[in-house]
């Protein structure tokens, strides 16, 4: 039974990714640390891994322990209160991984978890779409960090890298996306900015099962932006939320001036509670942005990828699951 290692194992991602591999029969480590939460990794075939990503040694112990075919390093921030934590955690952590996992004889892939950010927002493209063949643009930290990591995961001479840069990722036990649904649960649906923003999105199970496809494949040293292939108006998000709640709402268009007073009041507050907010002043010039489109063209070329969600499904799968789990 080939072995495989899934970092950031407890987060919402990370427990996705985990039941898609026990789903293809691998032996599945989740990488976690002491302090994380196993709420989402009670199957009993779960084996788990406690790593210091901080700790070379510590790393390079475990891992020629282990001797894994598989990586996927899943870990990682999406907010933080300072770059340098972003750079430390996202980008430092990951080289530490990979170079302890190259010590490893029998390693067939390490697969990265990126983001569209570490290129930017279409609305900084020519081409109107971000794709493979784009010049990274980054508009954030959190985007600049991840696009360190992939530099110098590049670097390691011959480790066999698959990089994911995966949209927006929305499903069950994700709760940046479920300020959405809630407010919309009561009757608002906020449109950010007076022009709407045009959306690209993934279904957390679809996203997983073509990671899975990818990391056991042949294919290696390639890059791939993941969404559903489609553009959506934020407003048709919204109604699709609205529908599966059975809610009639309101929609308050946020002018993105008053968006920019609000980030700076969560980041005195964020300074205060040392806890980091997904609206920040970091993160403006993505919430400003129109145009969120990227081209999948090469993981469809490659894995075949379709996804089996349509937006309406995972929406409703996404409701049913805040709604039996108290979330909403
Ligand atoms: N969500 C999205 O829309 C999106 C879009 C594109 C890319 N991504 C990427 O997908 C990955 C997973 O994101 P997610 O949405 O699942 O986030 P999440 O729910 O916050 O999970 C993050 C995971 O990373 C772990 N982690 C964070 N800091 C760590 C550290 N210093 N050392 C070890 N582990 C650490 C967390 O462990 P603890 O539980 O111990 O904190 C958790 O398991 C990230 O790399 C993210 O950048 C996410």
């Amino acid at each position: 039974m080939d072995k495989i290692l899934i970092t950031g194992a407890s987060g919402f991602v990370g427990s996705f990714l985990v039941e898609e591999a026990l789903k293809r029969e691998l032996e599945v480590y989740a990488g976690v640390r002491s302090t994380s939460s196993k709420r989402w990794l009670k199957d009993e075939r779960i084996k788990f891994l406690e790593l210091s990503l901080n700790n070379q040694n510590q790393l390079n112990t475990v891992l020629s322990d282990h001797n894994f075919d598989y990586v996927i390093h899943n870990a990682g921030l999406t907010k933080a209160n300072s770059q340098s934590e972003l750079f430390r955690v996202n980008a430092d952590y990951s080289c530490n991984l990979a170079k302890a996992s190259m010590a490893n004889s029998n390693l067939k892939k390490f697969t990265f978890m990126s983001s569209l950010a570490a290129y930017g927002t279409a609305d900084y493209q020519k081409e109107g779409v971000v794709s493979v063949n784009s010049a990274p643009k980054p508009i954030t930290s959190y985007g600049k960090s991840k696009l360190r990591a992939e530099k110098q995961l590049k670097f390691i001479p011959n480790l066999p890298l698959l990089i994911f840069r995966p949209t927006g990722i929305f499903g069950p036990r994700e709760s940046d996306f479920l300020n959405i649904f809630n407010s919309i649960n009561k009757g608002i649906a906020l449109q950010v900015g007076l022009t709407e923003q045009n959306l690209s999105l993934v279904y957390v199970k679809d996203l997983v099962r073509v990671i899975m496809d990818a990391t056991l494949s042949q294919h290696v040293n390639k890059d791939y932006f993941v969404s559903d292939g489609k553009i959506y108006k934020g407003s048709y998000f919204n109604q699709l939320i609205a529908h599966s709640l059975n809610k009639k709402t309101f929609t308050i268009k946020v002018p993105l001036s008053l968006v920019s007073v609000i980030a700076t009041l969560t980041d005195i507050k964020s300074k205060i509670t040392g806890k980091a907010n997904i609206l920040s002043r970091d993160k403006l010039p993505e919430i400003k942005s129109r145009n969120m489109d990227c081209d999948i063209s090469n993981l469809v070329q490659d894995f075949n990828y379709i996804p089996q969600y349509t937006l309406e499904e995972a929406i409703k799968e996404t409701t049913t699951w805040y709604k039996d789990n108290g979330w909403l």
